[in-house]
């Protein structure tokens, strides 16, 4: 087979170098073809475009396949924890007992934020959403930290201990950021509880009452952590590594990264689908209107939790989530009306041939928001919560970038389609 590809531009020829994966994805290599050219590619949405080369995460949309360092999500769902598949993502191997004693004692020796960024926290209209607080704080720990703030890139001891800051101190900011949106007194976290338990402590105690640690309410959070990990080249991945590409340190790298997953396109979905649930319900529609607006264009609607860039068959992650959500649901004995409406959009827009043409299959965040709700996690809080899960995968890609000898500052080209040459007129002589 030919590892070359042939493209004819005015009438001369060129020769372009292929690559293939691991997994044999296949790509053209255009990175000289504006020096050898003139042209460039235009790729709206970036749907062909591969920003870089990763051995972190492997996907294939079409057959539904997702895993972390080659191992599939399922299996990590099964027998693995947030904390360890953190680990896996960011070194690239499952640690030995001795390793994961070492990173869980430093996620446990940093978890504390400066005493002076409570002040911060303070500085933040109550109501504010906890995820331009999360940006905003993250951003700001590097005002606090020497070690940031002159930042330099070294592959050592001192990364692992911002690595180990980043994971255990977003999850306290997290916490604190939800605290004050309720005007609650910060929790501080507990040196012997475990991550997620250590999370909803910060969440949900009082200072006169520890809050009630059910196992099966911590085991549902830290699936959905993990399950969020990492998901390779995604808006919020991208925007890690153009921030890092320009050197920037990793707190200011991941902050931008929480901006990017806000959106409702992105991680603020999950938020957006508990939202059209409840609409859907105070309306008095089992879901069958719904379905027939989110097909019309001009409705405005979209059935969100449905569709995905990447997949065009089920989303693994959603698969795993609905039996989670089924399981917790009937644990913790909660009915909820809005898992029937979720339940019968699923099943009618599986059939309908509106969604099936267009191969759009519920993703991750359509059971996510459920489960969060029935365990207590509120609304605004959803997409911190996938921040939080994040985390490790943002910090695995920056590695990488950094670790990439030949890196460059990310910089795309454009066509420009605005005016050619144009003069300025004096105010007097525009009409
Ligand atoms: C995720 C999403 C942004 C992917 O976008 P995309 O790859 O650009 O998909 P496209 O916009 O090309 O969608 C293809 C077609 O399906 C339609 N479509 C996509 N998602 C849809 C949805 N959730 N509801 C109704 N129609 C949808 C589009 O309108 C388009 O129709 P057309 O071909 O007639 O123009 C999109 O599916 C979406 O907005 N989903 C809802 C939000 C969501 O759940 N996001 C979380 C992602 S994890």
């Amino acid at each position: 087979m030919s590892n070359t590809a042939k493209l004819e531009l005015d009438g001369i020829a060129y020769t372009l170098p292929t690559l293939t994966g691991s997994e044999n994805e296949k790509a053209v290599d255009v990175s000289a073809l504006r020096a050898t050219t003139g042209y460039i590619t235009i790729d709206d949405g970036y749907g062909n475009t591969g920003s870089c080369t990763s051995n972190i995460t492997f996907i294939d949309g079409d057959q539904g396949i997702l895993r972390y360092r080659g191992i599939p999500i399922e299996e990590l769902a099964e027998k693995s924890n947030f904390i360890e598949t953190a680990y896996l993502i960011i070194y690239g191997t499952l640690p030995t007992q001795p390793q994961l004693k070492v990173f869980s004692d430093l996620l446990t020796d940093y978890q504390y934020l400066h005493e002076d960024m409570k002040y911060h926290f303070e500085g933040f209209p109550s109501g504010a959403h906890p995820m331009a607080i999360l940006s905003s704080m993250i951003n700001a720990a590097s005002c606090f930290d020497e070690g940031l703030m002159n930042w330099k890139w070294g592959k050592n001891k001192l990364f692992d201990i911002y690595v180990a800051k980043l994971i255990s101190q977003v999850r306290t900011i997290a916490a604190y950021s939800y605290r004050k949106s309720k005007g609650l007194p910060l929790i501080y976290p507990k040196q012997n509880y475990k991550y997620t338990a250590n999370f909803l402590h910060m969440l949900f105690s009082m200072p006169y009452e520890d809050f009630d640690l059910k196992p099966e309410v911590v085991k549902a959070l830290d699936l959905i952590f993990l399950l969020h990990a990492d998901h390779e080249q995604n808006c919020s991945t991208s925007t890690v590594r153009m921030v890092a590409s320009s050197q920037a340190n990793l707190f200011a790298s991941c902050a931008a990264g929480v901006c990017a997953l806000w959106g409702p396109l992105h991680g603020g979905a999950n938020q957006a689908v508990l939202e059209m649930l409840a609409d859907i319900h105070n309306s008095g529609d089992d879901g069958s209107k719904f379905i027939t607006a989110a097909k019309d264009k001009n409705s405005g609607k979209k059935l969100m939790g449905f569709g995905h860039r990447v997949y065009k068959n089920h989303d693994p992650r959603a698969k795993i989530i609905k039996r989670a959500c089924d399981d917790v649901l009937s644990k913790l004995h909660i009915t909820d009306p809005l898992l029937d409406i979720a339940k019968k959009l699923e099943e009618t827009a599986l059939k309908d041939p509106y969604f099936v043409e267009r191969k759009l299959y519920p993703n991750v965040d359509f059971y996510s928001g459920i489960i969060m709700r029935a365990i207590g996690i509120p609304m605004e809080m959803f997409t911190v919560i996938f921040a939080i899960g994040r985390m490790p995968g943002w910090i695995a890609n920056y590695k990488e970038i950094m670790e990439e000898p030949k890196s460059r500052i990310y910089r795309p080209r454009q066509i420009y389609t605005g005016k050619t040459t144009n003069h300025y007129i004096p105010m007097g002589e525009r009409k």
